[in-house]
């Protein structure tokens, strides 16, 4: 059997470490595209990655490259390209650049592999990935984005770090947008199946909630150049797994959603079945009267955003 062809576009922080886990995962072999610059960065870096692969014992093929051609008729294509948020900016005020980087970066996507799933990383996610679909005409379970496998893996860690419990005993889910108003559900949020609420006082919960709305901006601020880029970028890879391996995963993910959720059209996170059919089933699941409106005002975030995208584009 052929091993999957994973092509990774922007090689920087959150691109190069997605080829990491890719290849330390032995999902299939990654091509790393960046744009022209001084040296040639994707090549040393996929250099950087093959030389590791002896000692961490991995095998696939790990190149890099400014050329679309070597990226053609990838199975999966995760676009990392654009600017990061510095301290201070918001996601949103990254939507004029990113949606010049993202569009002519989907229009390259669609020539060279035209039957890719496609997942979105680059910010403002929720606009980003509305962007590829319009650019790109995949049909919408083939471009999604990624950012619940992230948010939610905050929320996930900090409720393990609350309970000095493990991990992978926690488990929990996310709606909305991947911005300030995204939704961490508290009623599904569970600890070895039993319910948070049982273990977390609501008001220490309500904290570790707002943590997880503000976790990017808390790892900008650590970092003080550019944003974060490991949990990212395992998030990304997570999803590239859900694929290749047609795992059929339940994860939030940013998936288009019309009739779903009364969304109407637009991006915004949901829970998901992931596998070798890219978003194989959008899951509607019940929510409270105040995560209903919480919500909501994700959602008409999101619609804003991309309504700003329009006349930017
Ligand atoms: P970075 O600055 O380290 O890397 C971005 C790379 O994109 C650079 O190497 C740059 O040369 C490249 N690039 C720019 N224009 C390009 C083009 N037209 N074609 C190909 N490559 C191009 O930034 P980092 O930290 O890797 O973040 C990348 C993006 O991902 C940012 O927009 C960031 O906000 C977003 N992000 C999203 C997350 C999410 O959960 N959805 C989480 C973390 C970051
Ligand atoms: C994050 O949540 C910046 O979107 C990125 O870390």
């Amino acid at each position: 059997m052929q091993r999957a062809k994973i092509s990774i576009i922007g090689a920087g922080n959150v691109g190069a470490t997605t080829a990491h886990w890719c290849a330390a995962n032995e999902l299939g072999d990654v091509v790393l595209l960046d744009i022209p610059q001084a040296g040639d960065m994707p090549a040393g870096k996929a250099l950087d990655l093959m030389e590791a692969s002896p000692i961490m014992k991995y095998d696939a093929k790990i190149t890099g490259t400014t050329d679309y051609a070597d990226t053609a008729n990838s199975d999966v294509v995760v676009i990392t390209a654009g600017i990061p948020r510095k301290p201070g900016m918001s996601r949103d005020d990254l939507l004029a650049t990113n949606a010049k980087i993202v569009g002519s970066v989907a229009a390259e996507i669609a020539k060279s592999s035209p039957n890719a799933y496609v997942i979105v990383v680059s910010n403002p996610l929720d606009a980003m990935v509305q962007r590829v679909l319009q650019v790109t005409g995949f049909p919408a379970h083939r471009v999604m984005g990624q950012a619940g496998v992230l948010d939610t893996a905050r929320f996930k860690a900090f409720i393990a770090m609350e309970l000095n419990v493990s991990v992978e005993d926690v488990q929990a889910m996310l709606l909305g947008g991947h911005g300030d108003t995204m939704v961490p559900l508290a009623s599904c949020a569970s600890v070895g199946g039993i319910p948070v609420a049982q273990l977390i006082p609501q008001a220490r919960l309500d904290e570790i909630i707002q943590r997880t709305r503000d976790g990017g901006a808390e790892i900008v601020k650590l970092l003080q150049k550019g944003s974060a880029f490991y949990a990212p970028s395992a998030a990304a890879a997570q999803m590239v797994e859900a694929i290749v391996k047609d795992k059929k995963r339940v994860v939030p993910v940013a998936a288009y959603c019309d009739r779903e959720y009364g969304v109407g059209g637009y991006y915004v996170g949901v829970p998901v079945v992931l596998g070798a059919g890219g978003v194989e089933k959008i899951l509607e699941l019940a929510m409270t009267d105040d995560e209903k409106a919480a919500f909501q005002k994700s959602v008409d975030a999101v619609k804003k955003l991309v309504a700003t995208m329009a006349t930017l584009v």
